[in-house]
């Protein structure tokens, strides 16, 4: 799986589609180690770090916009982020066990997957709340 941008996918906050656009890139660059049959080496240690920090600081600036917006989603996407988070966390365990290729495939595609359906079903919520903004 390669995540490719588009359009569609903006929320209307730029900080915020610069972040996406930088977790895709992660999550690209993870699936070009898989590609190359590399999983058990301090790249894709130092990969995964970045990714679990990138997420949580990313998450922790969605879900705060999306209160200071009255976006009806803020609830879902805070459910919906944990939910991620729990993968991760779970995955990150067993991975530190197995260290076996198809558990990080099986990473990549469910972290992959989740974002482009948790991006195009929630986050693009915020672009019709934007306006009510009052500062
Ligand atoms: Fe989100």
């Amino acid at each position: 799986m390669v995540l490719h941008w588009k359009d569609g996918y903006t929320t209307g906050v730029p900080e915020l589609d610069e972040q996406h656009r930088g977790i895709f890139a992660l999550v690209n660059e993870l699936g070009e180690l898989i590609e190359r049959g590399i999983y058990d080496s301090a790249e894709v240690d130092g990969l995964l770090e970045t990714m679990g920090a990138d997420i949580q600081k990313h998450f922790t600036q969605e879900e705060g916009c999306m209160l200071r917006h009255d976006c009806p989603m803020a609830q879902k996407n805070k459910e919906e982020h944990e939910q991620l988070l729990g993968i991760y966390l779970d995955f990150l365990s067993a991975f530190g066990d197995r260290k076996a290729l198809a558990g990080l495939a099986g990473f990549h595609l469910a972290a992959g997957g989740w974002l482009l359906e948790h991006i195009c079903f929630v986050d693009i919520h915020l672009r019709s709340c934007l306006g009510k903004d009052s500062g």
